[in-house]
């Protein structure tokens, strides 16, 4: 087949089988096969491809598979990332979490020697962490032993070694010490909305998106635990869900942090909170 007509072949077996956005993904899928850009496809005439694989990737798509896990790849930031199903798939606002959370170890000139990660996933924040401040010891945990595995590939396909990986729930087993920064994306997705999430999203695991009744159930137990794990000036970076500033705002003043801020993501919503601990003063007011 002519590489047009390998296209229209994709696409009318996603549009036959109502996937969103056949052509997208017509072109998606090609340029996976032929290892080249959505718009180089366009240039390889007659192109040698396996139709069983073919037959067998378009499937899986049209069982909602997502790209991520098909091609065993995900982008965060600059980094090229293993995954694979029963982990979580980075999303674009998380960049914003990582973002912010490097901007405030650049402003701390490297008065920063410790980072503390909750919930791995792939190793995304973390890796991106520990490859952008090599001097600093990044420490990341996670209650999935699939994560860590990954989480480990990646770190060595990228050669870190300031990273220290842990099998844990949330605090249980982080050692007793003070970090610099504590940063998390936790599951924060409310359980009753866990049916209604789009179908390729409930194709990833549902430890990683389940926060209990309200969403905030991991995001409380985080804001409640943190403080004695942070230094006297340490800060807490947490990316939150829709609408759960307000809740969160009730939260974290009962806790030993103080909100000092938060980030808006690339569609308006409130997403990444930052907050200090507390001084001894404003504990006890
Ligand atoms: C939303 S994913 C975030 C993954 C990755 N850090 C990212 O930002 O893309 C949440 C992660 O937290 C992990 N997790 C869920 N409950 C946990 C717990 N109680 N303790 C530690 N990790 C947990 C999940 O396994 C999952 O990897």
């Amino acid at each position: 087949m002519s590489i047009l007509e390998l296209l229209q072949y994709a696409k009318k077996s996603f549009a036959d089988a109502d996937v969103e956005n056949p052509q997208k993904n017509a072109e998606i899928l090609l340029s996976y096969l032929l290892n080249c850009s959505s718009g180089e496809i366009y240039l390889k005439e007659n192109p040698l491809i396996d139709s069983n694989r073919l037959d067998s990737l378009i499937q899986r798509r049209i069982n909602n598979e997502p790209w991520a896990y098909i091609f065993n790849s995900v982008q965060f930031r600059n980094l090229e990332l293993n995954i694979k199903k029963g982990v979580f798939i980075p999303r674009p606002e998380t960049e914003i979490l990582a973002e912010e959370t490097i901007r405030k170890v650049k402003s701390q000139q490297s008065k920063v020697k410790s980072i503390l990660e909750l919930g791995t996933g792939c190793g995304n924040i973390a890796l991106s962490l520990a490859k952008t401040f090599p001097s600093v010891l990044v420490t990341t945990a996670d209650i999935s032993k699939t994560a860590l595995k990954i989480a480990k590939i990646n770190a060595r396909r990228y050669n870190l070694k300031n990273i220290r990986f842990l099998y844990s729930d949330l605090y249980k087993n982080i050692p007793r010490q003070k970090f610099d920064i504590v940063v998390s994306n936790p599951p924060y997705v409310p359980v009753s909305s866990l049916k209604t999430l789009a179908p390729e999203v409930r194709k990833e695991p549902r430890l990683a998106l389940n926060g209990g009744k309200k969403g905030v159930f991991i995001l409380q137990k985080i804001i409640k635990s943190t403080a004695s794990f942070l230094k006297k000036e340490g800060y807490l970076f947490l990316e939150i869900g829709i609408c759960q500033d307000d809740l969160l705002k009730k939260i974290i003043a009962q806790s030993k942090l103080k909100l000092i801020k938060i980030v808006k993501d690339y569609q308006g919503i409130p997403r990444v909170t930052i907050l200090r601990k507390k001084q001894k003063v404003e504990s006890n007011k």
